[in-house]
């Protein structure tokens, strides 16, 4: 067994990284790194998931170059402009994922869990079906089992002294990343990961007291 406090420090010291050293990442780390994070509980063990690894900087420039251009497209949106500095930060970061040395593209597949078939089977019109229908739908296991993988990649990743960010971001250019990368049908594109050894590691995002956001029920 680990020791308690360090795997504490590998916890809490981890930070998501958005700058990275102008070095690639050996091949066989981000597969070591998958291959132990494919260890998480997920849902049915469907393994609801594939990883696409991409080190090729054309390929890196042309997804950040559609994130980039939907960015600008929402910002130049009327709406945009009661959002002021936080839209101008946005403009600047949201492609920062360009200056990785390889990106994770996360697929997702939809999986019909027992209950799921049961409630497709039921059909639209007994209403307390749909009511569990959009309850299920609310926290979708499929989603919930591909968010276990990342968290625990991002944590092999700092084990083994990489950077990464975890981005949901790039779904807005989810068409134009899955025609760059040639996604098939029954995937989806989820996440992005840019990862590398990192150029500069940010300040602790500090995490709210843990009686704020816990409660037993004794
Ligand atoms: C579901 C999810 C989506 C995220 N999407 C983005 C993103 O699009 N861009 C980004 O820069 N960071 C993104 N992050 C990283 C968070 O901003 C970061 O985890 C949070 O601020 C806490 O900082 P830490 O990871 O350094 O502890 C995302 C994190 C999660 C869990």
């Amino acid at each position: 067994m680990i020791d308690f406090g360090e795997l504490g420090e590998l916890i809490k010291n981890r930070r998501s990284i958005r700058k990275f050293e102008d070095k690639p990442v050996p091949e066989d780390l981000l597969l070591k790194a998958l291959e132990l994070a494919t260890w998480v509980p997920n849902g049915g063990n469907y393994q609801p998931w594939r990883f696409l690894i991409i080190t090729n900087k054309e390929l890196i420039a042309k997804m950040a170059d559609a994130v980039k251009a939907k960015t600008e497209l929402m910002a130049s949106w009327p709406e945009a402009e009661q959002f002021g500095e936080t839209v101008e930060r946005w403009r600047k970061t949201s492609d920062f994922f360009r200056g990785a040395p390889a990106c994770i593209a996360v697929l997702m597949s939809r999986y019909s869990s027992i209950a799921d078939q049961i409630l497709r089977a039921r059909g639209e019109k007994d209403p307390l079906a749909r009511e569990i229908r959009s309850y299920r739908q609310l926290g979708d296991s499929t989603l919930q089992s591909i968010a276990a993988a990342i968290s625990y990649l991002l944590l092999i990743f700092h084990y083994f002294g990489l950077g990464a960010t975890w981005m949901a971001g790039p779904l807005q250019a989810k068409k134009e990343i899955e025609q760059l990368l040639g996604v098939p049908p029954e995937w989806a594109f989820v996440d992005l990961i840019p990862v590398g050894y990192p150029a500069e590691v940010p300040k602790t995002p500090q995490r709210k007291p843990i009686k704020e956001v816990v409660e037993f029920y004794r």
